[in-house]
Order: structure tokens, then sequence, then C-alpha cells
């Protein structure tokens, strides 16, 4: 976070520390349990924001060779990220244009991914490098059977993908057909703040998958008020962190919440 950020959060915050108050929204909100439960609401989220929007995919240093690779699947779709030899980052669908299986699986350092039902090679670049027993397949180009290749970004040590071409939300100036992802459009703001963490020169040291039976959406709310501290963390969080108090500012779909701890009342008028 850029210093000037920091210092203005930290009146903000120690304003309402003063006051007794917090940031809220203009009126209360309410949620219709449907929000979390409708089957065809879920399909639009996914479709809408998860197919059509940049995901955030990981930190660069998930990657950081030639030959690194990434497999994972995203709102049902499979996805391989790749480092090519260029150094570019790449999104491919994980799907072998011969009979559908995936080619690669888990991360790891490849030089070309062997599809393992029939042995299809691919080269990083997504380019179909080899069929076994290619005459059984008259006719077949293998110049334009190579991986589906999906928009892929990387900015401020953070990899982007989207599952799906075509226009990218809030990205006039991106073609339709891009395999490019205009990541600071999508940040709205953010990718400076990002910058000041310098996550370009992190190094990866783990990472662990969770994937409760929830509605995705209750992996967020359940995070964007520090009302619940007091409650439910009475006897972890609770003694560092103020309950109830918190900053709030938006950016384009994102949201950026700060939360006062108990200890940085020692810079109080500071
Ligand atoms: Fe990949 Fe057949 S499905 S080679």
């Amino acid at each position: 976070m850029k210093r000037e950020t920091q210092l203005e959060l930290a009146r903000e915050l120690q304003a309402h520390v003063r006051n007794g108050s917090t940031a809220l929204a203009p009126e209360v909100f309410r949620n219709p349990v449907a929000a979390y439960s409708d089957a065809a609401r879920a399909q639009l989220e996914r479709e809408r924001l998860f197919r059509a929007r940049p995901l955030f995919m990981g930190m660069s240093c998930r990657l950081p060779n030639p030959g690194d690779f990434l497999a994972e699947e995203i709102a049902g779709v499979p996805v391989l990220l790749v480092r090519g030899q260029d150094g570019a980052l790449r999104a491919f669908a994980n799907i072998c244009r011969h009979r559908g299986a995936p080619v690669a699986s888990g991360c790891g350092q490849a030089r070309v991914f062997a599809c393992p039902y029939h042995g299809w090679t691919y080269g990083l670049d997504g380019r179909l490098a080899g069929i076994p027993e290619q005459a059984s397949f008259p006719g077949v180009d293998k110049s334009t059977h190579g991986l589906q290749p999906l928009p892929a970004g990387e900015r401020h040590g953070m990899i982007f993908a989207r599952l799906c071409k075509g226009p990218q939300p809030q990205a006039a100036a991106v073609a339709e057909d891009a395999l490019e992802i205009d990541v600071d459009a999508h940040l709205s703001g953010l990718g400076e703040e990002f910058d000041a963490y310098r996550f370009a020169g992190y190094s990866y040291f783990a990472s662990e998958w969770m994937a409760p039976a929830i509605n995705w959406k209750f992996g967020i709310d359940t995070f964007l008020e520090a009302y619940h501290l007091p409650a439910l963390h009475r006897t972890t969080v609770a003694p560092l962190i103020r309950g109830n108090v918190g900053a709030f500012d938006a950016y384009g779909d994102h949201g950026r919440m700060t939360f006062v701890r108990f200890s940085s009342s020692a810079w109080d008028g500071k």
C-alpha cells in the first residue's frame, strides 16, 4: 500500500475510533436468501462473474521459470497456465483436442504436455506437436488443433485469466478476440496499490485448496465486516482487532476493507 494511502486510512480510522463510528452503507441492506440458494442465479454468476471477467489465478512466483505449469479447474473449466520459453504466461483450456482428456494435472515443470490417453503432445505454447500413428488421422491439420488458448494477463506480480474469449467487461479498448487481459482496467485503480507490495519479488512457499460446500458469496460476505469479531472470535481475534470499526473503499468490482488493531492506539495523534 502506498504511504499516502496508509496515512489517509489511519486518519479515517482514528476518527472512527474517537467517534465510536465505522464505515456504513447509505442504508440498511436486506439480502434475500435466494441470493445464496437460487440455482439459476448461481449459474448466472458463474457465467457473468467467473467466466466473463478476469480471475486472479495466483502470484507470478507460482510459475517463475519457463516450463512451469499449473492445472486447475475453475468454475467448471479445466485451465492450464504455462510459462513459455519466451517468459510469457499463457492460459489454455486443459482439454486435449483429440477426445478431451486433460493434458496436464497438478503443477510442475514440463517441456511438452503429453496427453495421458493416446499420447498427443503439445508444446508450451499450446501448439499440437505430435500425433502418434498420424496416418490414422488423414486430413487432421496439426496447425489448427492446438490447445484452445484463453485470455491471460500478468501485472503487479499477479496472474489473471479469463475462462472465455469475448469482450472484457470494463475494458473497451481490448479487442473481442484478444488473448490479452487489460489487468489495470480490471483492477480499476488498485494496480498502483498492489505495486507498492512488490509482489513480483515474492517467492512461492505453499498453497492450500479449500472447497467447502457453500455458496461462494459466503466466503466473501462473512469477511466484509468487523462487527462479528467481539462475539464470534471473543478469545482469538477480538483481543487484537477492534470490533465494528472499519474503512471501506470501492474500486470497480473490487473493494478494500481496513480494520484497526488495538495496538494502533500507540500512534494515535502522531
Ligand atoms: Fe488426448 Fe486422445 S484424448 S490423445
